[in-house]
């Protein structure tokens, strides 16, 4: 393989661009040549195409967002697409390709392997963590803590007026932001998509805090099992008359500068990436287990099922109490 390129596919995650930036110097420090492809897959279908040299990718390692920029492809799901992207990717003589993204970034490589036989390796870069096969997807960490900053922030003035905060985190259908960030924020109520919980339960426990005599309630909420407005409503006709705020943090948590946890694994999936496009074999996926970056094939990835963390939910729930 003389030629690879990347490109960043769906949501953006701080630490994109710092793997972008591993892509491209390991790549080049083994002798390849280095393409990125604008808006993901539509600038793949576009031909969006660019040769990326070492300061191309200068003073990125820190920023949040991804400078070849993003989209959500609905076209790249049709096969005539995926073979108009092949084409533009034999013009340029690129072989393999690296797609930073989660799961349906990650269908598309699969395509892109299976039907026109492009080398892809799928780098996880989500906020959302819901990649299975792997622990932690690159801008999980950085969510995280910025969610915690905004629960921390929160919990000072709910104390000061004796509030109920429900902060509702992004995830779509996985809870891991809010378990982690409710954790570390002493939330007293984490709500996710994985557990079934009853409200009128969690009106009672609101209810039995303050004659605990705690001064605030912070409840973390998961998109994925309702929103914010309708948890309210349902507090309220659950009995809870304290005053009841709500903050959705939105696309802050997407943002900002990637932490540290999450440069290293930039920097880890980033060479990893091209070692496994070297090798040139179909569709595989990095990612990290146990602390050790492995690769497997896309389909054996995709089809693991997510397992939720219920111990250390358990544990929040306790030591919120
Ligand atoms: O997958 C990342 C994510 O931020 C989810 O947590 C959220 O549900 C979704 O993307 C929002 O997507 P969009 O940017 O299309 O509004």
């Amino acid at each position: 393989m003389r030629k690879i390129a990347v490109l960043t596919s769906g949501g953006d995650a701080p630490g994109m661009n710092a793997a972008i930036r591993a892509v491209t110097r390991y790549a080049i420090y083994k002798g390849l040549e280095v393409y990125g492809i604008e808006r993901g897959y539509t600038g793949l279908i576009n031909c969006e195409i660019r040769q990326l040299d070492r300061r191309s990718v200068s003073d990125i390692v820190q920023r949040g967002g991804t400078i070849l920029k993003t989209s959500r492809s609905e076209e790249f799901q049709h096969v005539e697409y995926q073979k108009i992207a092949a084409d533009n990717l034999e013009a340029y003589g690129i072989e393999g390709v690296v797609v930073i993204g989660g799961d349906g970034s990650y269908r598309g490589a699969k395509d892109l392997s299976d039907n026109c036989g492009i080398v892809t390796v799928g780098v996880p870069g989500t906020i959302d963590n819901d990649l299975a096969y792997t622990d932690y997807t690159l801008g999980f960490d950085t969510a995280v803590n910025t969610a915690l900053s905004a629960i921390n922030n929160l919990r000072d003035t709910m104390t000061s007026h004796e509030r109920v905060c429900i902060v509702e985190v992004m995830g779509r259908k996985c809870g891991d932001i809010a378990l982690y960030a409710g954790l570390c924020g002493g939330a007293e109520v984490i709500l996710v998509p994985e557990v079934k919980s009853d409200i009128s339960q969690v009106a009672r426990s609101i209810a039995i805090n303050k004659r605990k005599g705690k001064s605030s309630d912070i409840i973390v909420l998961a998109e994925g099992f309702c929103r914010a407005g309708d948890l309210k409503e349902q507090l309220r006709a659950n009995g809870i008359n304290s005053s009841i705020k709500t903050t959705e943090l939105g696309y802050i948590q997407r943002g900002g500068a990637p932490t540290m946890q999450d440069r290293v694994l930039a920097a880890q999936f980033g060479v990893r990436a091209v070692d496994v496009l070297i090798e040139g074999k179909g569709s595989r996926v990095v990612g990290i287990r146990n602390n050790a970056i492995i690769d497997m094939d896309t389909t054996e990835a995709l089809a693991i099922p997510r397992k939720f963390n219920q111990d250390l939910y358990n544990c929040a729930n306790i030591l919120g109490q």
